[in-house]
C-alpha cells in the first residue's frame, strides 16, 4: 500500500501529467532537496532490488535526445527489476508532476561510464524547470479506449487511471481481466518489430500502469494486495505480469 497521504497528493496528477521534454534550467536547491528526500519514500511493488541516483547531464549520454539538467538513473536486475523500477519511479514521475517541475520518462539516453551500480541499469527519468506546461487536460491524452485495455465492467472509474499511464513510444500495452476482488494484468507479447523497438521497456511498462492501479484502487476506498499467480488463466498473445486483490476498507 502507498501511504494514504501520499496517495491523496499524487491520485489527481494521474489525470493533468505530460511528459516534458524542453527544459529552461535546473530546479532550485530546494526543489532538489525534496526530490532526493522522495526518492527515499517510493513504495516498492516487490521485494527486488532498486537503486535510484539522481545525476546530471554531463553523467548522461543523451544521443539524439535534447538534453535534461536533472536525471534519476534507475538500476535493477531483470524483468522484476525493471517492473519495481517502473513501479517506483512512476511514483515520482507524479510527484514531480504535483511540484509543476516538468520530467520524462527517458530510455534512448544511456549512463556515462563512470556511473556505476552492482546493478543493472534500467532507465532515466529526466527532470528539470520545464520551458513548456507541464499539465494538461484529460481530452489531451492521446490513449486506447478503455475497451480495447479491459472487458471488466463497473469498474470504469478505477480504470481510467490505468488508460491514462504512460509508456515507452506509447504503445500502452496492458490488457486487464477478472472484477470481483481481483484484477489480474497481462501484457501483449510484441511481435518481432516492436520486441526490437520496445519489447525491453515493456517491464517497465507494467510497472508504471501498476502504480496507477494500486493509487486508484486506494482513492476509490479498496485495500490492496499484489501477487503472482503460479496458475493464471492464458490469454491469447498476452503475457501474464500479476494479480492485484481489492477489498472495501
Ligand atoms: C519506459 C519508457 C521509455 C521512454 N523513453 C523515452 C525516450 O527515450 N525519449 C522520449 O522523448 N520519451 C520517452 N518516453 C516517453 C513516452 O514517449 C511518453 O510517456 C508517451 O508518449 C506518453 O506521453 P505522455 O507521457 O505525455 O503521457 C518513454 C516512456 C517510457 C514509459
Amino acid at each position: 500500500m502507498i501511504k494514504d497521504d501520499v496517495m491523496k497528493e499524487l491520485y489527481p496528477f494521474i489525470f493533468r501529467r505530460k511528459s516534458t521534454r524542453k527544459y529552461t534550467g535546473p530546479v532550485g536547491e530546494k526543489e532538489l532537496n525534496m526530490v532526493s528526500a522522495s526518492l527515499k519514500e517510493l513504495e516498492p511493488l516487490l521485494s527486488s532490488e532498486v537503486e535510484l541516483k539522481i545525476v546530471g547531464r554531463d553523467d548522461v549520454r543523451t544521443g539524439m535526445q535534447r538534453p535534461a539538467p536533472h536525471y534519476i538513473a534507475a538500476f535493477a536486475d531483470g524483468d522484476e527489476g525493471k517492473m519495481n523500477a517502473g513501479f517506483m519511479l512512476q511514483q515520482m514521475d507524479l510527484k514531480l508532476s504535483s511540484m509543476g517541475i516538468g520530467s520524462c520518462w527517458q530510455g534512448i539516453p544511456s549512463p556515462g561510464g563512470h556511473l556505476k551500480s552492482e546493478l543493472e541499469f534500467v532507465i532515466f527519468l529526466a527532470f528539470g524547470e520545464a520551458g513548456e506546461p507541464v499539465h494538461r487536460s484529460r481530452s489531451e491524452f492521446r490513449r486506447k479506449p478503455l475497451s480495447e485495455i479491459t472487458d471488466i465492467t463497473g469498474m470504469d472509474d478505477v480504470l481510467e487511471a490505468v488508460r491514462l499511464a504512460p509508456s515507452a513510444v506509447n504503445n500502452q500495452p496492458w490488457y486487464l481481466k477478472g472484477g470481483d476482488g481481483e484484477i489480474h494484468v497481462y501484457c501483449r507479447i510484441p511481435g518481432p518489430i516492436k520486441r526490437r523497438l520496445v519489447g525491453r521497456w515493456n517491464p517497465i511498462d507494467m510497472g508504471i500502469t501498476l502504480a496507477h492501479l494500486q493509487i486508484s484502487l486506494q482513492h476509490h476506498g479498496y485495500r490492496t494486495g499484489f501477487r503472482v499467480l503460479e496458475d493464471p488463466m492464458e490469454l491469447k498473445n498476452f503475457r501474464y505480469t500479476g494479480t492485484f486483490s481489492y477489498m472495501e476498507l
